[in-house]
């Protein structure tokens, strides 16, 4: 099928990086990227490019280029989707908060919206691609509901994983290590091969079966939150026995069969894709009776949720066994530096934690506003939203959270934090003043000498 027209439903993390790039690298296509959500389409289309929904590095530019071009954002969805021979699914795909799976499945509700609503509106042969993240078998779920629901036309459905990272997400999309298509019909995968060949190396796009390429997507997440949560559990051993994780992790790094990649020790990984795929993976190794299977990937799960435990326990500790009434101030609230979300952060969980414990937060992260994380907090369900607004402050300069704290919790990893005058830092504090860098970004050394207490991941 010749493509000129593509249609992203869901203008968000995934879709907004992906349909730019490929408008960049594809001007004689057209793309209309389309969202229910109103204001996030009048986001994307802000004159002032700083206002983008979405912080990524080098992707204003990239929307500075090409929007008004080839590339589109709208709220006329049915519009959209009957211009277009292809249609992306970009559409968030959330744990489920409610019923069977809770906690564990994806929530599929968003995706059979869009199914049944491109089966509703599609008047000609569509190829229709998921791109959200989802668990084994969705395809076979779309196809259906395309099939039974749609105006007797045909429908090619293809699963095209996205493996950008969040914080780079721009240069993983211009050089990946490869993309990913999986399908049935030879004709609609090589028709979305071509879009991708406009920069990829032929050798770099793979075509597998549809399950495949879903389960590899899952699979890759998986092992990639294995690997930190196999770090992380060597740095609990390292704390209690003297060693150095980060020089364990150079160690085994240095092995060509480990590789050094994702070997950080940290506070615990967060982010809107690991934990949502592993207890993917989970929900159906159980639903096939896979038990064994299930319970090794749950325990990647059960290490992180530990790692964040850990770390704020180990604060309360350090900190006389109270913090009642102490203020304690989190740099970076960030899965990850670079980037404005916070599905997943540990600080999250590092704040509810200590707000338990009746300690007054002081936050402050160079991209994430207030209100989100109010919004994050709120989530939690733990406290009432006043409690939460009492509990919590959110201050636009690094040194008005650190007066008169009692302690720096390092969440995020942002280069800035580094080149910080921590000696002018110091002097705003009570003292003893304390650092628990949940990222290792700070040097210990350094540290010690200008007169703070620190304490970092493993060491
Ligand atoms: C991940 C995958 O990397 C990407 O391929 C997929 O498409 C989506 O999910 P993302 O969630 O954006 O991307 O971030 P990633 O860089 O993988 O980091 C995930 C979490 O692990 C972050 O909280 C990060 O801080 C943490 N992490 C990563 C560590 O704690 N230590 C490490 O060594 C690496
Ligand atoms: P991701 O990280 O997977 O991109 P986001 O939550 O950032 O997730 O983006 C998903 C987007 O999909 C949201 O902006 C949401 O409003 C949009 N969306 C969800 N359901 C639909 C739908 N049926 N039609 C159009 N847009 C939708």
């Amino acid at each position: 099928m010749e493509i000129k027209n593509i249609c992203c439903i869901g203008a968000g993390y995934v879709g907004g990086p992906t349909m730019a790039v490929i408008a960049k690298k594809n001007p004689h296509l057209n793309i209309t990227i389309v969202d229910i959500n109103a204001d996030r389409i009048a986001a994307w289309n802000h004159p002032d490019l700083s206002k983008l929904p979405i912080y990524e590095p080098g992707l204003a530019d990239i929307v500075k280029d090409t929007r008004g071009e080839n590339l589109f954002f709208s709220t006329d969805v049915d519009s959209a989707i009957n211009n277009s021979e292809m249609i992306f699914i970009s559409v968030n795909t959330p744990t489920k908060t409610y019923g069977k799976g809770k906690g564990m499945a994806a929530d599929l509700k968003y995706v059979e919206l869009c199914a049944r609503n491109i089966a509703k509106v599609a008047k000609t042969d569509k190829i229709v691609v998921e791109k959200s993240t989802l668990p084994v078998r969705t395809a076979e779920a779309i196809k259906s509901i395309l099939h039974n629901t749609g105006n007797g036309i045909n429908f090619h459905i293809l699963s095209n994983p996205e493996f950008l990272a969040e914080g780079t997400a721009v240069t993983d999309l211009l050089n990946p290590d490869r993309v990913l298509i999986g399908g049935e019909s030879e004709e609609a995968i090589e028709s979305l091969a071509k879009v991708y060949s406009s920069w990829v190396p032929e050798n770099n796009i793979l075509r597998t079966n549809l399950w495949s390429s879903e389960l590899s997507k899952l699979t890759a997440n998986a092992f990639l939150a294995q690997r930190v949560s196999s770090i992380n559990a060597i740095s609990e051993l390292c704390e209690s026995t003297g060693a150095n994780v980060n020089e364990v992790a150079r160690a085994i790094g240095m092995d060509s069969r480990i590789g050094s990649k994702f070997l950080n020790a940290s506070v615990g990984f967060g982010g809107s894709c690991f934990q949502k795929d592993i207890l993917n993976l989970v929900y159906i190794a159980r639903s096939y009776s896979l038990n064994e299977v299930a319970d090794y990937w749950e325990q990647v799960i059960i290490m992180n949720d530990h790692q964040k435990r850990r770390f704020s326990d180990r604060l309360i500790k350090t900190l006389y066994n109270t913090v009642s009434g102490k203020k304690i101030a989190m740099f970076g609230w960030a899965f990850k530096k670079d980037t404005n979300d916070t599905r997943e952060s540990a600080a999250i969980y590092v704040a509810d934690h200590l707000l338990n414990e009746q300690a007054n937060i002081s936050i402050y992260d160079p991209k994430v506003s207030e209100e989100r994380i109010l919004t994050d907090l709120n989530y939690l369900n733990t406290r009432t939203e006043a409690e939460n607004r009492n509990g919590v402050s959110y201050t636009a300069l690094p040194l008005d959270a650190v007066k008169d704290a009692h302690a720096i919790a390092i969440m995020t990893e942002w280069d800035e934090f580094k080149a910080y005058d921590w000696q002018d830092i110091y002097n705003q504090m009570q003292k003893p003043a304390f650092i628990f860098d949940g990222r290792n970004l700070l040097n210990k050394q350094k540290m010690d000498a200008i007169g703070f207490e620190y304490y970092s991941i493993g060491q």
